[in-house]
């Protein structure tokens, strides 16, 4: 059953139903300023920081769901009858409904008793507000008099100090509203607490240290308004009902502490056909510290640097004229890469959905969705670099900034903090270090960066560890450092040792947790000098060909000047050969006869291996291995993958392992803690299937390639929608596998490494089309039944017109550049402005 469907023209997903089986949501803005938004406009909006800064509360795991949002009422004042044009949170039934989610922005139309209203939501390039643009039609015979109450809830700034410290908090909220335009007559003692203006200010604790503060705007003359919540709902009532809309009449209440919202109520006259436009803005200011207040020396905020743009935008044709440049803004982004194919889920996911939930992982990372509170997690420092992987052509500045912040958190070893936090920019000791993966993916995301850009400028930079000033060196020495930082941490069978966890967050096999409510991932209660990893071993190979090429250009560039580095230039055959020892003990340790092993405990017994009644295969090293060329020449890699296909997969995906785990394990950690099928214990981990799209794809079997990518493609499920439960326009994090009792059903979408990864798989494994260091690649294994496709990739500043045409069932690739045949699959690099044609055909 599906809930909506695609309009690929306008790039959008229309839902025409609004009670979803879960809340479908959006993102606003792409820069600074964000907010999350559902189908039925709740959500939340908050500046760089979702739980420093946020501007509107939000209650999660609450029922009904999705409360708190961008929430308009209508109300008819001849009859009395009042609903929300977005149906939550009233939930009145509508006689129409669409919402349509695009890049940035969503549009929620819906009628009733005769009254459209249509509501565009969005964040203007480079602003920190949002825009709500209400169009209010009414159709029918009869002049309509009607109430417009717009309504939302201010949250105290900090996310997580909002929802638990109420006795302090129940006496700070302070608004302003100034009604010069207004003329409203005022109750004498509210009198003071008003300024000029027909806005409403938030600005709790602006006082005392903060100097920001949120601001909501209406571009119409008021008839009321509302900053205290009780004064809006009404005692005990929620905002299904709230009393000053049941009554058609604002309070023009001033909130002094409990909760400040901001509620505008507009009175309209339409006559039949008519419609008007009302907009809002709510928009976060910063004023300097010496300059907060206006007169100087009083308590009156200084809404100077608010007004400006809050001029510019309460006029629709400006508008109008920010929502087309981000329309076009969205164009050009996409544009980097626009592929046909004879799949539509692959054409939408490519072309559009895929590509923008990479953008969103890349701004998000895992702090803010709907699974996702914006109060727990910083970045993290495996999660940014691997969702570099599928952002970095997008934007690639970007991404070199990220690079940097990153890895001026490196620790001086050579490890990593696991989280950084976004405002400061520095690690978090609450989660500290250990992962001993992490160093690894910084290699793979200034690869990925260097290949996309040739920028190698970048190595040079001077960047701090542990963002300590006089430790600066050269990034180059920080990829050195990670590169060493595995070598420096072998274990009993020289395969490296595990710390807290490598990507598998949940195979804690040195924390021996038995008391309840320990962190899983902080708490060690071994030294870590025997677990070891498979997974580490395959990536650290994998990292070592990436290092390959880049260390001989990096040599050449530095004949005369390294004299910056506190660490020996290692020559590319110093990476060969550590690449090669690492295979070895791979094949001596790692390898279990048709697949790869996972790890050795604490007490040095395999685990992923025939030997175990439970955890007997793992998909991660079959991906990870392959990936890094292991046994793709004797064969074990087919034999791995084959076992993937045995074993792990299912028609809703590849499970992350098997047999699950019947119960808690205190050798092996939170992955026991999981109920099976669940997340990491034998769940459909989407994050891991790309990989293996990618090992089949590099052994050839594009079939089987592109048939994992259709089982967990959103686009594709979206028929089962009612089963899948979220939103088939974006990636979930986990789909419940076969031992789940709700085997099929996803969870934690949006913020998952399975964006970057899967938009890798398809775009440069199946599609071929790969930046590599000399140019780009065109070598795609894709399936035998197609006959060919075509893709445009914007790439080092040239147009690259790729028709690839399939005349036999291999994948033997002939390339045809310009009209001239050429030998190899890397095209050399074009002239910037230049287009290249490219004809490659597949026999
Ligand atoms: C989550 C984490 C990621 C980890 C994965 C597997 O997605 O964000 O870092 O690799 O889970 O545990
Ligand atoms: C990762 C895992 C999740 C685990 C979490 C710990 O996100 O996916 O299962 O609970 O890390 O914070």
């Amino acid at each position: 059953m599906k809930f909506g469907h695609f309009d690929d023209a306008q790039r959008e997903y229309v839902i025409t139903q609004p009670d979803t089986p879960l809340p479908w949501i959006n993102y606003l803005g792409c820069e600074e300023y964000f907010g999350l938004i559902s189908n039925t406009a709740g959500g939340y909006s908050f500046y760089k920081d979702a739980r420093l800064r946020r501007l509107t509360r939000y209650r999660y795991n609450n029922s009904p769901l999705d409360m708190g949002g961008r929430y308009l009422y209508i109300r008819d004042n001849n009859t009395g009858k009042y609903w929300s044009p977005s149906w939550m949170p009233t939930r009145v039934k509508l006689d129409e409904y669409e919402c349509r989610h695009g890049q940035g922005y969503t549009i929620i139309t819906s009628k009733l008793n005769g009254i459209k209203s249509s509501t565009r939501y969005f964040v203007p390039l480079g602003e920190s507000l949002e825009i709500w643009q209400v169009t209010l039609t009414n159709e029918n015979g009869s002049d309509a008099d009607v109430s417009l109450f717009s309504a939302i809830e201010f949250c105290l700034w900090d996310a997580n100090d909002d929802s638990t410290n109420f006795q302090r908090n129940y006496s700070i909220g302070q608004v302003e509203v100034d009604l010069e335009s207004i003329g409203l007559p005022m109750k004498q003692e509210q009198a003071p607490a008003l300024h000029k203006g027909s806005v409403i200010y938030h600005k709790t604790e602006y006082r005392e240290r903060r100097d920001h503060f949120a601001y909501f705007a209406c571009s119409e003359k008021l008839a009321g308004f509302d900053t205290q919540r009780e004064s809006f709902l009404g005692a005990y009532r929620g905002w299904d009902e709230p009393a000053v809309v049941e009554n058609g009449e604002s309070c023009n209440s001033v909130a002094y502490g409990w909760q400040p919202i901001g509620s505008q109520h507009v009175k309209l006259q339409l006559k039949p056909g008519e419609q008007k436009q009302i907009i809002f803005i709510l928009g976060y200011q910063e004023n300097p510290k010496d300059d907060k207040f206006d007169p100087p020396g009083s308590q009156i905020i200084n809404k100077k640097s608010a007004k400006k743009a809050i001029e510019k935008y309460l006029q629709a044709s400006n508008v109008d004229k920010a929502f087309d440049e981000l329309r076009n803004y969205w164009t050009m982004l996409l544009g980097k890469l626009q592929v046909t194919t004879p799949d539509e889920h692959t054409n939408r996911m490519v072309n559009i959905w895929n590509a923008y939930q990479c953008m969103v992982t890349f701004n998000m990372s895992r702090s803010a969705s709907y699974f996702e509170s914006g109060i727990g997690r910083g970045m993290g420092f495996r999660d940014s670099n691997q969702d570099l992987l599928g952002f970095v052509h997008m934007i690639p500045e970007r991404a070199r900034e990220r690079i940097l912040d990153m890895s001026a958190t490196q620790l001086k070893n050579g490890g990593a903090f696991h989280q950084y936090q976004p405002l400061t920019k520095r690690g978090n000791n609450d989660v500290g270090s250990g992962f001993n993966d992490d160093p690894l993916w910084l290699v793979l995301g200034v690869s990925a960066y260097l290949k996309e850009t040739g920028d190698w400028s970048i190595l040079d930079e001077l960047v701090q560890y542990e963002n300590e000033a006089g430790t600066e060196s050269p990034l180059y020495e920080h990829l050195q450092r990670s590169m060493q930082y595995t070598l420096d941490r072998l274990g009993p069978n020289n395969l490296p040792l595990i710390g807290r966890a490598d990507w598998n967050d949940c195979l804690n096999l040195n924390c021996f947790s038995d008391t309840p409510g320990q962190s899983f991932q902080t708490t060690t209660n071994k030294d870590g000098n025997v677990a070891e990893s498979v997974l580490i071993a395959g990536l650290f190979v994998l990292a070592c060909s990436e290092m390959k090429g880049l260390a001989d250009r990096y040599v050449e560039r530095h004949t005369l000047n390294v004299t910056q580095l506190t660490f020996d230039v290692q020559p590319s055959t110093f990476y060969a050969t550590a690449a090669t020892e690492m295979e070895k003990t791979v094949w001596a340790a790692g390898w279990d006869g048709d697949w790869f092993r996972r790890a050795y405990d604490d007490f040095g017994h395999v685990l992923g291996s025939k030997e175990n009644t439970e955890g007997q295969i793992f998909i991660e090293p079959q991906g990870i291995c392959v990936m890094a060329g292991l046994g793709v020449e004797n064969g074990n890699a087919v034999k791995a993958l084959d076992s993937v296909g045995e074993h792990l997969a299912t028609p809703h995906g590849i499970v992350l392992q098997q047999p699950a785990f019947s119960q808690y394990y205190l050798h092996l950690g939170e992955i026991s803690s999981y109920p099976p099928g669940y997340k990491e214990n034998a769940g459909i981990f989407c994050h891991t299937n790309p990989w293996i799209m990618i090992a089949e794809s590099i052994v050839g079997r594009g079939d089987n390639a592109f048939d994992y990518y259709k089982r967990i493609n959103p686009s594709a499920r979206e028929e089962i929608s009612e089963l899948h439960k979220c939103e088939p326009y974006v990636y979930a994090q986990m789909i419940a596998g076969k031992d789940a009792a709700t085997h099929g059903e996803a969870k934690n979408s949006w913020l998952s490494g399975t964006a970057a990864w899967n938009y890798v798989a398809i775009t440069q494994a199946i599609l071929g089309i790969q930046p590599t260091l000399d140019g780009l690649q065109i070598q795609p294994v894709f399936p035998c039944d197609w006959k060919g496709f075509t893709a445009t990739r914007q790439f080092r500043g040239a147009t690259y017109e790729i028709r690839v045409e399939r005349q036999g069932k291999g994948n033997d690739v002939s390339l045809e550049v310009d009209g001239n045949p050429m030998t190899g699959s890397i095209i050399p690099l074009a002239t910037k402005g230049s287009t290249v044609r490219v004809k490659a055909i597949v026999m």
